[in-house]
C-alpha cells in the first residue's frame, strides 16, 4: 500500500507529492466545508470571502448539488460529445438559453474560464473564415484584463508578471483601457463623459488597424481580479457594441467571474444593456461541485457554420458531459428558486456600504467599488496622489495574510494601478451569505486592515 503524507496540520513545499501552486505558502490542509465556513485539520475556521475563485458561490457541502450529481453519475458520468447528446445536458442549454439575451441560444460545456476563453475566440475567428472575410484575425483587449492562463488566454490578459518566462508563445493583441474608474484618464465625469473616452480610443484603434482586419474584442463588463469590480460608464458597453457591429467586429463578453448571477442579474452584461456575440461563463456556474465553463453564442453565427463547414472546430473530452451538465443545471435551478440574485444585490450592497462607512477615513484604503457579491478594495500608499505601494513590499498579500490568520479569505489582486504596481483585495461572497455572516467577515476584514497597517 502507498503510503501518502499524513496531512494533519501543514504542508510546504517540498512535503508531499502535489505540485503546490505557491512554494513559499505554508498549505493548511482543509479538512471540511459547511456553508460560508472552512475548517482546517488543527480546528481553525474561515469564513469564505471569495469563494475560492469567486467559485463557491452556494457555499460548502450543498447536498441538493451533491445529490444531483450522484443522481446522474449513477444514470450514466460521461459520454462524448462526438455520439450522443443528454437530457441534462440538453436541459442546463435550455435553462441558460432562458436566461441569455435574444438569440444567445447555443450553449456549449466545457471544463475551465480559460478553454471557454479560447473557445470563444476560435469561434469567431472561424464565423468570419466561413463567411469568407479572411483578413479578419486581430483580436482587441482591455488591460487590466484577465481572460486566463492557457496561452492564447493569457495573451488576451494585461498581466506581465504571468506572461514574463513565456513571451516568443504569446500572441499579439490589440489592448485599449479597461474601465477602472479608480485610475481613469477621463477628463470629465467618469459616469456621465466616460463612455465618450472610452469609445474615443476604441474607434481610433479600429481606424488604424483596419476595421478589416479586426475580427473580435473580448472585455469583462465587470473586472474582477484586475479592476476589482469596478462599473462601466453610463452607456459604454451599449456604444461599444455598436461600435464593434458597424465593423462586423464579434464581441466577447467574458462573465467567468462576474456572471452566473453575482451581480444580482445573470449576466452582469444585462445591467449595461450590453449583448454580446458570444457569453462566457466559468467558476460559479459549478458552484465548485464539478469543473464546468459555458461558452453561449449568437444561434445567427452557428447558421453560418452550418451553411459551411457543417461543424464548430472545438472538442475536448468533456465536452456536454451529463454528470457535470447535472451539476450546472443543480447549481442553476437553486440559484433562481431560492432567489439568490436578490441576495447578491441585498448583501452585497451592505458589505460594500459597511466597508465604505468603516474604512472611510483609511489613510490607506484609496477605493472601493463593486456590484452584488463582486466588490473590490484598492489599498495605496498615499491616498491623496492615489499613490500605489512598490510592488516588492507585497502589500495585498501581507493583508489578506493577516486576514487570513484571523480567519477570513479574500482574493490578493494585483497591478491594477500601472500593470505591475497596485494592491487590491477582491471580496466575492457565497450567494448565501446572510447579514449576520456579512457582519462577521466585514469585522474580519476592517480589523485585519488595521491590524496590518499598524505595523
Ligand atoms: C474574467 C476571467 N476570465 C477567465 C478566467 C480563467 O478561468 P480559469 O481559471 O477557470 O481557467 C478567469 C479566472 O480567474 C477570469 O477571472
Amino acid at each position: 500500500m502507498i503510503k501518502s503524507l499524513p496531512v494533519t496540520d501543514f504542508v510546504e513545499y517540498p512535503q508531499g507529492n502535489v505540485l503546490l501552486r505557491d512554494l513559499r505558502w505554508k498549505y493548511p490542509v482543509i479538512s471540511h466545508g459547511e456553508g460560508v465556513y472552512l475548517f482546517d485539520t488543527l480546528g481553525n475556521q474561515y469564513i469564505d470571502g471569495c469563494g475560492g475563485a469567486f467559485v463557491s458561490c452556494l457555499g460548502h457541502n450543498n447536498s441538493d448539488i451533491v445529490e444531483a450529481v450522484f443522481e446522474q453519475c449513477k444514470k450514466v458520468a460521461y459520454i462524448n460529445g462526438k455520439h450522443f447528446t443528454s437530457q441534462a445536458s440538453e436541459d442546463l442549454a435550455t435553462l441558460i438559453a432562458s436566461l441569455s439575451p435574444p438569440g444567445l441560444n447555443k450553449v456549449a460545456m466545457l471544463n475551465s474560464g480559460s478553454d471557454a476563453v479560447e473557445a470563444a475566440l476560435k469561434f469567431a475567428l472561424q464565423v468570419h473564415a466561413e463567411k469568407g472575410n479572411l483578413k479578419k484575425k486581430k483580436i482587441i483587449a482591455r488591460t487590466p484584463g484577465y481572460h486566463g492562463n492557457t496561452f492564447m488566454a493569457l495573451s488576451m490578459s494585461a498581466r506581465p508578471a504571468y506572461k514574463k518566462f513565456f513571451g516568443m508563445h504569446l500572441s499579439p493583441i490589440l489592448f485599449v483601457d479597461a474601465c477602472y474608474e479608480y485610475r481613469n484618464q477621463v477628463p470629465g465625469d467618469y459616469f456621465s463623459t466616460g463612455a465618450d473616452f472610452y469609445i474615443k480610443q476604441l474607434e481610433d484603434l479600429i481606424q488604424k488597424e483596419n476595421p478589416e482586419e479586426i475580427a473580435a474584442l473580448i472585455v469583462e463588463p465587470m473586472g474582477a481580479s484586475s479592476t476589482l469590480g469596478s462599473l462601466p460608464p453610463n452607456g459604454f458597453l451599449e456604444r461599444m457594441q455598436k461600435l464593434c457591429e458597424k465593423h462586423n467586429i464579434l464581441t466577447i463578453s467574458d462573465e467567468v467571474a462576474c456572471g452566473s448571477g453575482r451581480t444580482g442579474k445573470f449576466y452582469a452584461s444585462q445591467h449595461w444593456n450590453f449583448e454580446p456575440d458570444v457569453m462566457v461563463l466559468g467558476k460559479s456556474i459549478n458552484a465548485g461541485y464539478m469543473p464546468l465553463a459555458l461558452v453561449i453564442v449568437q444561434q445567427k453565427h452557428l447558421d453560418v457554420i452550418h451553411q459551411n463547414s457543417g461543424s464548430y472546430l472545438h472538442a475536448q473530452t468533456y465536452l456536454q458531459s451529463p454528470g457535470v451538465a447535472a451539476c450546472g443545471l443543480a447549481v442553476v435551478q437553486k440559484i433562481l428558486k431560492e432567489g439568490l440574485m436578490d441576495n447578491c444585490t441585498k448583501i452585497g450592497s451592505y458589505i460594500q456600504d459597511q466597508l465604505m462607512e468603516r474604512l472611510k477615513e483609511h489613510p490607506h484604503v484609496g477605493f472601493i467599488t463593486g456590484k452584488g457579491m463582486m466588490m473590490g478594495v484598492e489599498f495605496v500608499k498615499d491616498r491623496s496622489s492615489k499613490k500605489a505601494f512598490d510592488r516588492k513590499e507585497k502589500v495585498a498579500e501581507g493583508l489578506a495574510a493577516t486576514a487570513f490568520k484571523n480567519g477570513a479569505i479574500v482574493w490578493v489582486s494585483t497591478g491594477m494601478a500601472d500593470d505591475v504596481n497596485g494592491d487590491g483585495w477582491v471580496v466575492a461572497p457565497p450567494y448565501i451569505m446572510d447579514q449576520a455572516h456579512a457582519d462577521e467577515l466585514v469585522d474580519k476584514l476592517v480589523n485585519s486592515i488595521e491590524e496590518y497597517f499598524k505595523k
